[in-house]
């Protein structure tokens, strides 16, 4: 009886603690850095992986309505693929500014500073080589915690920005299934930071062929229209009446053909949160996703005050894990962040970091089934 007492308690025990957190080598970056994955599962079936290169979220296995899990993310099988033009910042976190800044010029405290213009004739995601999604973080895990830590220091004048910028960000598995990312930096010079993550997803699983079924609400009532060069004009405009009313659930694939098909066409478009309150105190909610195939529901909160809702309008049919073809639109990103090009846009809320002050941001994708 005893004994029977004892064997059912170990049992308890072992099922209430999450598996420690895995790490493995990679491989090494072409310039001979070694990489590291990390491996982080809970008690409710989800996995995640994270990579130190980019401090980027690799994959997430997800249950569907009937427990099958996919992996809903888009990544690739070593290092080199994510340092090559094929990359289009799948998973990374990108920076030091996410998104554009026009003409890759601002001005702060009167001295005008000049960044790389990557994405002609703007800046966008941090620039070149040393941008954020570009270098390996360090990592450190949390067993108690089922979380990762990724460290990197930025030197002042790195990829043209001022101050040397400390910036660490967490990824937390919970048991219910979410992937929380808390982002936090400091700088010793006054500077512009827009830290997001540029996770793609397919709720059906990375690799399936069109995301025009998923059905998406934005909780926003507004957004930052864009010139075309996708820069900011200043103005915030009514999302209704336009293909980007998503104030009630739309499918994807219901309007997007509206933005015809030349290169880069669709949905590609900031929107500006009516901050609605979530059940996380802190966080208000930005988008839910649902896919009907699957059941698979994604919900995405944060403190930020704007979302990027990409729909993989430059992806043109990248190999990715396991061989997964990745085809035009097939994967869809929601970026939190402040607005594109706020350093050039005085009444946008500011992206100002200045020293003594630390920038936070949080950002949750929460995962349920339906
Ligand atoms: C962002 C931009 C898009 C595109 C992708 C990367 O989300 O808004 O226009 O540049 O990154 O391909």
């Amino acid at each position: 009886m005893m004994i029977l007492r004892t064997a059912a308690l170990a049992t308890l025990a072992i099922a209430s603690v999450a598996p420690a957190v895995e790490v493995a080598e990679f491989g090494k970056t072409p310039g001979g850095e070694m990489t590291h994955v990390y491996t982080l599962e809970n008690k409710s079936g989800m996995k995640v992986k994270l990579l130190d290169l980019g401090a980027t979220l690799m994959a997430a296995e997800v249950p569907d309505k009937e427990g099958k899990t996919a992996d809903v993310l888009f990544g690739f099988d070593d290092p080199a693929k994510y340092l090559s033009d094929d990359n289009q910042y799948f998973g990374n976190v990108v920076g030091r500014y996410g998104n554009r800044i026009a003409k890759g010029k601002f001005t702060l405290d009167g001295k005008e500073y000049t960044l790389a213009t990557n994405n002609p004739p703007n800046h966008l995601h941090g620039g070149g080589d040393r941008a954020l999604s570009k270098v390996v973080w360090k990592g450190e895990k949390s067993d108690a915690d089922n979380s990762v830590t990724f460290s990197y220091t930025s030197p002042d004048g790195e990829e043209g920005y001022p101050g040397e910028l400390k910036a660490q960000v967490t990824y937390t598995l919970t048991d219910d299934n979410a992937v929380r990312i808390e982002y936090e930096a400091t700088t010793d010079k006054p500077t512009v930071l827009n830290l997001t993550n540029h996770a793609y997803f397919n709720l059906s699983g990375a690799g399936s062929p069109t995301i025009n079924d998923h059905v998406v609400t934005l909780y926003a009532d507004h957004y930052t229209p864009v010139d075309d060069t996708l820069i900011t004009t200043g103005e915030i405009a009514k999302v209704e009446g336009t293909a980007l009313d998503f104030r009630e659930p739309h499918a994807i694939g219901d309007r997007v053909d509206s933005f015809g098909d030349a290169e880069g066409a669709g949905y590609d478009h900031n929107f500006v949160l009516n901050k609605t309150p979530s059940d996380v105190e802190g966080l208000h909610k930005a988008a839910t996703v649902k896919d009907p195939k699957s059941g698979r529901v994604l919900t995405v909160l944060t403190d930020q005050p704007g979302v990027q809702f990409y729909g993989g309008n430059f992806l043109k049919g990248q190999t990715g894990k396991d061989g997964k073809t990745y085809a035009h639109r097939s994967g869809f990103c929601l970026e939190t962040q402040h607005y594109p090009d706020s350093p050039n846009k005085p009444d946008f809320p500011s992206v100002v970091l200045r020293p003594g002050e630390t920038y936070t941001h949080t950002c949750v994708y929460a995962f349920s089934a339906e």
